[in-house]
């Protein structure tokens, strides 16, 4: 499976302080949609282009436009949510699908309790937001969604990771390119990333 770490100095800076204790949720919240911007930057960056032309104010011109690409965003509720609005600012007419999983937490297993994508998902290239891939079951489980659902284009941005999810979509999904921007050392007894961030949606949302 293609993994892409993303080691641009302006994302390790930014994850910096998403991991800082002291990061407040409004910073957080901030911080987490500008690395989603700088992120799909890296992940768009093999969309086709093709030849338009046009006039500018001085002369006819051929130029560069995307070249009729159908993309959906994929948020997991709720933490990749955090995601969707820094991408929507650099693809506005993206379809945003929604999957809701969660991870029972004595099994740490995926459970899904929603599901909300376009009826052209087939035809899209599929971007899953998920700000962290620990154990990678959500995510995996994400992917498996959506290639049911027939999508055959399928890239996962998650800012950061740990081994065994790393592993699990390596395993599981050897066609999913994986965009992250660390792979941390381990997960602790409850799933969490070490040293990671802790809990991205409760950062996210202030919800502890
Ligand atoms: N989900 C989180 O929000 N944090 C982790 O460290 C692991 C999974």
């Amino acid at each position: 499976m293609p993994i892409t770490l993303l080691t641009h100095p302006l994302i390790q800076h930014k994850l910096t302080i998403l991991r800082d204790i002291g990061t407040g949720v409004k910073i957080f919240r901030e911080v987490v949609g500008e690395i989603a911007m700088l992120m799909c930057y890296e992940a768009m960056r093999d969309l086709p282009l093709e030849d338009i032309e046009l006039m500018t104010p001085v002369a006819a011109s051929k130029s560069k436009t995307i070249s009729g690409k159908k993309l959906a965003l994929v948020p997991i509720l709720r933490a990749g949510l955090g995601m969707v609005e820094g991408i929507l600012n650099l693809v506005p007419s993206a379809k945003v699908a929604h999957i809701g999983i969660y991870r029972n937490p004595e099994t740490l297993k995926p459970v899904e309790y929603y599901c909300k994508l376009p009826p052209d998902i087939m035809e899209r290239d599929c971007f899953i937001l998920d700000p962290m891939l620990a154990t990678g079951g959500t995510a995996a489980a994400a992917a498996s969604y959506l290639k049911e659902a027939g999508a055959r284009s399928i890239k996962l941005l998650t800012i950061l990771s740990a081994p065994p999810g790393v592993e699990k979509m390596e395993l599981e999904h050897p066609d999913v390119e994986v965009f992250t921007c660390a792979v941390d050392s381990h997960l602790n007894d409850h799933g969490y990333i070490v040293p990671g961030l802790g809990d991205a949606g409760d950062r996210i949302f202030g919800t502890k």
